[in-house]
C-alpha cells in the first residue's frame, strides 16, 4: 500500500471520489452460494487474507433484492443488546447504526463475515447472515433516527479545523471532502456517516488504522489507513470528539461559538 502517497493524490482521490470510490456492484446472477466459505486451511496469513478477499468478492456478487426494513426489524432483535434496538447504542464501544446507509452496513457485514475486517464478536454475528439478511438489516437501521452526541468543547476547535480543512503540511485531506459538512457520509460511494458517532469508537478505528490495521486490500479499504497514518494521537482525539458532536440540525447552542456544523 502507498504509505507515503503525496497530497496531490489525496486531493485527487477526494475530488475524483465518484470514480475512485467504487459504487456497490450491480446485483449479479447468484452463481456462487454465499455460504460456501472456504474450508481449506490457509498456509500463511497472506493466504488467509487472500481467502478472505475471495470470500468477500463472492458475497458481493450474490444477487439480492433491495433491503426490506420491516423484515430487517425482525432480524435486528439479535443486534439490539449492543447497538440499541433503534441503532442508537448507549455504550460507546459499540458504533451507532441509526441513519447509517444500507450499502455501508451491508459492506461491513460482508467484511466481518469474510474476515477482511477482523472482529471476533461481529464475525460471529455476521456468520449466519445471508446477503439478503444484510440488506434487510441495513434498510432497517438506515431508516432509524440518529440521536446526535456532544463534542468536548476543549477539543472541538482543533477537531473542526482538521475535519473541515485537513492539514496540507502533513498531507491530510479534509474529512469533510468525503464525509460531508454535516458528517452524513455518502451512501453511493459507501462513505459512512460519522456525524453523531461515539468518539470512543471513532478514536479506536482511527488509531487501529494508524497502527496498521486495514479492512481489506481493495483500493476502497486503503483510503482510511493511508489517511490515519498521518494523524497524531492529538489529531485523533480532537477529530473524534468533533465528529461526535457533528449533526445536520444542531440544537440551539450556547452563544460562545458557532458554525460547528455547516
Ligand atoms: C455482542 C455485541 C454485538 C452484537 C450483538 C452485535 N454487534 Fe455489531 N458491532 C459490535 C462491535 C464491538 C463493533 C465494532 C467492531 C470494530 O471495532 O471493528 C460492531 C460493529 C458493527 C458494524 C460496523 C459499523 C461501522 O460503523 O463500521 C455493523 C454494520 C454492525 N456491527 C452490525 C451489527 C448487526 C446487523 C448485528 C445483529 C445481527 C450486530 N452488529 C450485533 C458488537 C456487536
Ligand atoms: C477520500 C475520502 C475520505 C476522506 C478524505 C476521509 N474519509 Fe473516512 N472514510 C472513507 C471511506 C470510504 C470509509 C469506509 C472505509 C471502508 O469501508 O473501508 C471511511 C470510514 C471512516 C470511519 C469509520 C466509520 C465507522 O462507522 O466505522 C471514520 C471514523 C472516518 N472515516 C473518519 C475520517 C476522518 C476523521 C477523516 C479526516 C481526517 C476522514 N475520515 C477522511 C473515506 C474518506
Amino acid at each position: 500500500m502507498g504509505v507515503r502517497r503525496p497530497l496531490a493524490l489525496f486531493v485527487l482521490t477526494a475530488i475524483a471520489a465518484p470514480v475512485a470510490l467504487a459504487a456497490p456492484p450491480a446485483s449479479a446472477p447468484a452463481s456462487a452460494p454465499a455460504s460456501a466459505a472456504s474450508t481449506a486451511a490457509p498456509a500463511s496469513s497472506a493466504d488467509a487474507a487472500k481467502a478472505a478477499e475471495a470470500e468477500f468478492t463472492k458475497l458481493e456478487a450474490v444477487a439480492t433484492k433491495p433491503g426490506d426494513a420491516t423484515a430487517g426489524q425482525a432480524k435486528a432483535a439479535a443486534c439490539g443488546a449492543c447497538h440499541g434496538m433503534d441503532g442508537n447504542s448507549t455504550d460507546p464501544q459499540y458504533p451507532k447504526l441509526a441513519g447509517q446507509s444500507e450499502q455501508y452496513i451491508v459492506t461491513q457485514l460482508m467484511r466481518f463475515k469474510s474476515g477482511t475486517r477482523v472482529n471476533p464478536i461481529m464475525a460471529g454475528m455476521a456468520a449466519p447472515l445471508s446477503p439478503q439478511d444484510m440488506h434487510d438489516l441495513g434498510a432497517y437501521f438506515s431508516t432509524q433516527k440518529l440521536l446526535p452526541g456532544v463534542a468536548d468543547e476543549k477539543l472541538a476547535s482543533d477537531g473542526e479545523k482538521l475535519y473541515r480543512d485537513g492539514d496540507a503540511s502533513q498531507g491530510i485531506p479534509a474529512c469533510m471532502a468525503c464525509h460531508g459538512p454535516t458528517g452524513r457520509g455518502n451512501p453511493g460511494w459507501r462513505v459512512p456517516q460519522v456525524g453523531g458517532q461515539h468518539a470512543d469508537y471513532v478514536q479506536k478505528q482511527l488509531q487501529a488504522w494508524h497502527d496498521g490495521t486495514s479492512w481489506g486490500s481493495d483500493a476502497h479499504a486503503q483510503i482510511m489507513p493511508s489517511i490515519a497514518q498521518r494523524l497524531t494521537a492529538a489529531d485523533i482525539t480532537a477529530v473524534s470528539s468533533y465528529v461526535e458532536g457533528l449533526h445536520a440540525a444542531p440544537a440551539p447552542q450556547p452563544a460562545t461559538r458557532s458554525g460547528a456544523t455547516d
